[in-house]
């Protein structure tokens, strides 16, 4: 591990967004992730230099027929791994029911096929439909990162989240740690510092210090195809999700060791606090 799922109930949060830009980040630092997209919709798939898949060389074929993740694994030019999406993966929410089977599929899968290294990240594009495709990526991780864009029906959102990783937290025998980042801020916005600060006073430290920007060139670069450090490196998005990568490490969530102390996490969103303060 550590393996992150990217989650939120709600749609178009840019999840998709942050799964690939930061497993580009991880990849930037020198670590190959495997890139696991667990949504029908496949974005992550094409982004993520597959392009479309049959059905049999999907992850549905892990569910539907328990092919074993290593023979679906796709390598493309990029330097990570993928298990890539297809429409088809819908049908799992009805096919298998919800047994404990089925949920702990993948994970039990990840730890067999030896996927899940300490040296090695997996990252997990989840779909905004709490079926079994998300649970099954929440109980095959340890992290989840949840995005959060800035407008009002996010909170709710951030909250239904909330409520539901508590409600899997007893069902979930290993701790799971949890981030949420504010996505899509414009800084031009009142309502998205008042975002902020009702989302600060909810999660406190769980919400990270780093934001990602409403940018142009985060909107541009998946017609692209590629991800942000491709598209416009030295773009303001670039350098949003590097500063996010630089976060999630320095507070233990990346780290592939064990994660920090509450007391290192706090020392150093303190000391991000005081950089910010000096430089607005
Ligand atoms: N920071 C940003 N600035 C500008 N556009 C963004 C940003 N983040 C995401 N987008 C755009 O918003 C749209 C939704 O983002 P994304 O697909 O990442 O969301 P999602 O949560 O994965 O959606 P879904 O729930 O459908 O899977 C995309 O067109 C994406 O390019
Ligand atoms: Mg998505």
């Amino acid at each position: 591990m550590p393996c992150i799922a990217v989650f939120n109930q709600k749609g178009g949060v840019g999840k998709t967004t942050t799964a690939l830009n930061l497993a580009a980040a991880i990849n930037r630092d020198g670590s190959a992730p495997l890139l696991i997209d667990l949504d029908p919709q496949a974005h992550l798939t094409a982004l993520s230099g597959v392009g479309a898949v049959d059905s049999t060389s999907s992850i549905y074929a892990f569910y539907q027929s328990h092919r074993p993740l290593l023979e679906l694994l796709h390598h493309p030019p990029q330097n990570w791994q993928v298990l890539a999406a297809h429409l088809e993966l819908a049908k799992v929410d009805t096919q298998f029911g919800k047994g404990p089977d089925i949920l702990n599929r993948l994970r039990n899968a990840l730890v067999r096929e030896r996927l899940s290294a300490p040296d090695h990240s997996i990252v997990i594009d989840c779909s905004p439909v709490l079926g079994v495709l998300s649970l099954s990526a929440i109980f095959a991780s340890d992290r989840v990162l949840i995005p959060v864009s800035a407008d009002y029906l996010a909170i709710k959102g951030a909250i239904q989240v909330e409520r539901t990783l508590d409600a899997l937290s007893r069902v979930i025998r290993h701790p799971v740690m949890r981030r949420y980042v504010l996505t899509r801020f414009d800084s031009r916005r009142r309502m998205s510092w008042d975002i902020e600060k009702t989302l600060r006073e909810r999660f406190g430290e769980q919400l990270c210090t780093t934001r990602i920007g409403e940018t142009v060139a985060l909107a541009e670069s998946p017609a692209e195809g590629k991800h942000i450090f491709d598209y416009a490196p030295t773009s303001r998005g670039a350098q949003d999700y590097q500063a996010l990568h630089a976060e999630l490490k320095d507070t233990g969530f990346l780290a592939t060791g064990k994660p920090a102390t509450d007391a290192q996490a706090s020392a150093f969103i303190a000391k991000l606090k005081g950089q910010m303060a000096t430089t607005r």
